[in-house]
This record gives C-alpha cells, sequence and structure tokens, in this order.
C-alpha cells in the first residue's frame, strides 16, 4: 500500500471499508479543473514570495499542464486510495516531478483548497445556467409571438376567471425565469470572494499573498476572517435555493402544460419529438417531458435539503461532514440543466390549438369583471355592481346563455344603469380590449412588454 499524504503520525492502515467509505475522489474529480486553476495560482503566488523558486514553480506548472491533458484525454488514473480529486493531483505530480511537487501544499489545507474549487466551478455553473434560463425566456416570447393575439381562458383557482392572451401568460414566466437569473448572479456576487491562504483554518505564518491569489482566480477579493472561509457552505445552499426555486417556476410550468396537452383542455399539441407513447394503450400520446420537469423538481428541492440538515449541527470550521456537500450540488445542478434545456424545447415543439380554444371561450362568463367595471365607468360603486352583474350571471345560468346574449331589456331589468354601449364591453374580444392598466393583459400593454423583452432579450 502507498503512504498516505498524511500518514507521518500512523503506523497502522485504514481498513477497506473505511478507505471505500471516506473516499470522496469518485465524485469529486469533477473539480479536477478548478483544482488545477487554483493550484497554478497558488504555485504562481509562493514564487513570487519566495517561498518556492522559480524553477520549482515552472516544474509544477508544466506537470498540471500535463496532468489537466491527461485527465482530459481520460487516461488519468483515480485512485481510491489517493482519497479525493486534491490528493490525487498532488500524488501524481508527484509522481511526475518529483522534490517540486512537494513545495506546492505549502500554506494550503484542502480545508481551504476543496472550498476555492467549489466556489469557482459554482460560477462556472451559474454562469451556464444564466444562459440557459435566457434561452428559454427566448423560446417563450417566440411561442407567443407565434401566437399572437390568441386570447385564452385565464384561471384562478383553476376556475375560469378573465380573458387574458396568451402572450400576456407566457410572459408571467419570462418574468419569474427572469428573477431565477437574477437570484443566481446576486449569489455569485456574494460567492465570489476567495477562502485560498486560510489554510486549515488558522491562516498562516508563512508570507503568503491572498490578494494575488485571489486576483489571479478572478475573486472580487479574499475572505476576511479564515475560521469562516473554511467553515461555511452558506453559497451553496443560497445556490441550490435558487435552483428550487427555478425549479419550483418549472415544475408549474410542466403541470400547466400537462393540462392543457390534455382530452379536456386541449389546448396544446405536443410534437412527436416531445411526446412519448404507452407499452400498452396504442392510442396514448403522452407529454412525458413535462411531466418529468415537474418529478425532477423534487429533487432540485431535495438536493437543498439535504444540505441544510448536512449544515445544521456543525461547529465551526472544516468538519469531514462537508464532503457531503458535493453530490447535492452536482446533482442539483445537472438536473435544473436538463430540466431548462427540456422545457425549452418542449416551448419550440407545441402548438396551440386555435380553433378548440376559440370554441370554449365563450364558457365561464370571462367578461363579468369587465362589465362590473362598466358599470362603475357609468358611476355605480364598485360593490353594487359586483351584486348587480351577480345578478346577470344567474339570468345567465338560469337561461343557459352568455352575458353578451342578453338583451338591453333583460338588462335594464336588472339595473336601469345599463345603455346600449354596454355591448362593446360584452364577450371576451371586447373585454381583452378594455384591460388598460400598467401590465395588465391589454393588447397595448401587452405588446409594450414584449417589446421591452424583445429588446432585452434581443430576439429578432
Ligand atoms: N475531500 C474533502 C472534502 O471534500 C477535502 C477536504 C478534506 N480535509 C481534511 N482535512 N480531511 O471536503
Amino acid at each position: 500500500k502507498e503512504a498516505k499524504l498524511w500518514g507521518g503520525r500512523f503506523e497502522g492502515s485504514v481498513t477497506d471499508a473505511v478507505e471505500r467509505f471516506s473516499e470522496s475522489v469518485s465524485f469529486d474529480k469533477a473539480l479536477y479543473k478548478q483544482d488545477i486553476i487554483g493550484s497554478r495560482a497558488h504555485a504562481r503566488m509562493l514564487a513570487r514570495q519566495g517561498l518556492m523558486s522559480a524553477s520549482d514553480r515552472d516544474s509544477i506548472l508544466h506537470g498540471l499542464d500535463e496532468i489537466e491533458k491527461t485527465i482530459e484525454a481520460g487516461e488519468f488514473v483515480w485512485r481510491m486510495d489517493r482519497e479525493d480529486v486534491h490528493m490525487n493531483i498532488e500524488a501524481a505530480l508527484t509522481d511526475m516531478i518529483g522534490e517540486p511537487a512537494k513545495k506546492l501544499h505549502t500554506a494550503r489545507s484542502r480545508n481551504d483548497q476543496v472550498v476555492t474549487d467549489i466556489r469557482l466551478w459554482c460560477r462556472d455553473a451559474i454562469d451556464k445556467i444564466v444562459a440557459s434560463i435566457k434561452l428559454l425566456q427566448v423560446a417563450l416570447i417566440k411561442l407567443g409571438l407565434e401566437n399572437e393575439g390568441l386570447i385564452i381562458p385565464g384561471y384562478t383557482h383553476l376556475q375560469r376567471a378573465q380573458p387574458v392572451l396568451l402572450q400576456h401568460l407566457l410572459l408571467s414566466y419570462v418574468e419569474q425565469l427572469e428573477r431565477d437569473a437574477g437570484r443566481m448572479l446576486d449569489c455569485k456576487d456574494r460567492l465570489n470572494f476567495c477562502p485560498l491562504g486560510a489554510c486549515a483554518l488558522a491562516g498562516t505564518g508563512l508570507p503568503i499573498d491572498r490578494f494575488f491569489t485571489s486576483h489571479e482566480l478572478g475573486f472580487a477579493g479574499p475572505m476576511r476572517n479564515s475560521i469562516d472561509a473554511v467553515s461555511d457552505r452558506d453559497f451553496v445552499l443560497e445556490f441550490l435555493s435558487a435552483n428550487s426555486i427555478t425549479a419550483i417556476h418549472l415544475s408549474r410550468l410542466g403541470e400547466e402544460w400537462v393540462l392543457w396537452a390534455s382530452e379536456e383542455f386541449g389546448f396544446l399539441n405536443p410534437s412527436d419529438s416531445v411526446s412519448t407513447g404507452s407499452s400498452i394503450m396504442p392510442q396514448k400520446k403522452n407529454p412525458d417531458p413535462m411531466e418529468l420537469v415537474r418529478g425532477k423538481s423534487a429533487r432540485v428541492v431535495g438536493d437543498l435539503m439535504t444540505l441544510l440538515v448536512l449544515c445544521k449541527g456543525l461547529p465551526q470550521a472544516y468538519n469531514r461532514d462537508l464532503q457531503e456537500d458535493k453530490e447535492p450540488l452536482f446533482d442539483s445542478v445537472k438536473t435544473i440543466q436538463a430540466m431548462l434545456e427540456v422545457t425549452t424545447e418542449f416551448a419550440q415543439n407545441i402548438t396551440f390549438n386555435h380553433a378548440r380554444i376559440q370554441k370554449v371561450l365563450p364558457a365561464g362568463h370571462l367578461d363579468a369583471t369587465t362589465l362590473a367595471d362598466y358599470l362603475v365607468k357609468k358611476g355605480m360603486p364598485f360593490r353594487t355592481s359586483h351584486e348587480v352583474v351577480g345578478r346577470c350571471v344567474a339570468l345567465c345560468v338560469a337561461n343557459n346563455c352568455q352575458l353578451s346574449a342578453l338583451t338591453l331589456d333583460q338588462l335594464q331589468g336588472i339595473s336601469s344603469i345599463f345603455e346600449e354601449d354596454v355591448y362593446d364591453f360584452l364577450g371576451v374580444e371586447n373585454s381583452v380590449k378594455k384591460f388598460s392598466s400598467y401590465g395588465s393583459t391589454g393588447s397595448a400593454c401587452v405588446a409594450e412588454q414584449y417589446s421591452f423583452w424583445v429588446s432585452k432579450l434581443q430576439i429578432d
């Protein structure tokens, strides 16, 4: 058995079960790039500070380049007995270049090393997720443009409420996604500080330059407190919280589209490229991707829960428990990325069933609130107009008709305020036209919002 890098004080060796139980290389090898980037910056700093010679630095940098290539070629041998990504790379470097490699871990601990790697990894992951969010926003905007002017029933309590433009509804998801991206970027700003040089927990007496490494690695500055630097994973919690909120947004969109693809709604048709069939029922065409988007949101929330519980009982500074932060982090990022990608593809591969929507649109008295507003415009207090329109609706229910089918006589029988111009306010098309408040579903308001988003997202 190879001696451990930390083996000086030990006489015996760990059991195989303990070795298997403690290793993290099987998953933290995903951090190899960040680990190498961090080691390069650290070696440069050590040489600048006179803690290693320029030639030692150069052989370390050269060795790290070679190791990176070997890893990327899939030829690196990851060894479980070397525990984690950090010691695998350091030991491989020692195998390759000998003595100079032994200086690399000067004024460094795996405690500050690992958390530096994770921060660098999160930074990249956030950029990728934000880019994917933008692609979905673009797909939603385009879907709206393809269906310009399409009025759909708006629901509250899943009961018919008021008519809205499909574009307006799609923009509501675009807005949510914008906040999701904003949360990610806020998180990135807050995590972008460098733990390197905190060493095990207390810092070091060696003359290192933490500002140099921080700057080399593109951080905003070194973390102020060495204990804090190795202790906390709050940035991962924050990131996974942001992922969870995004996942919940996507899950709600998934739920809506799954409902809409049903025979009962029949609002949208997913193309074959985003549908799957049944192994027993020959007629089935299921919107599985969006069901799985809904389903996978559970994983993302679960990953956040794992990390919250992981952190709750830890005394300050590094504890080995923290090794368990990586799998939920990786899983959350991988899952949210896939959810975003598939939702985007789904949005690009559905059509709206205009004829069906048109046909079912008159049901449900979607114009009732517009009618109440009509009476307000005529000077009636809203509570009274609510009551009056309620009676009009009751009459429709009794006669099995729409509000627009009531005669002026019938309406005036309920309130003498009704005049001929009331028909301008009835029917879903008329009703939608009346919306004019900022952010409302009125066509002019939606058009204004659309031009904002089209230029913000640079859609041509
Ligand atoms: N593999 C460890 C982790 O992921 C690295 C840090 C281990 N530090 C230590 N002193 N055992 O957290």
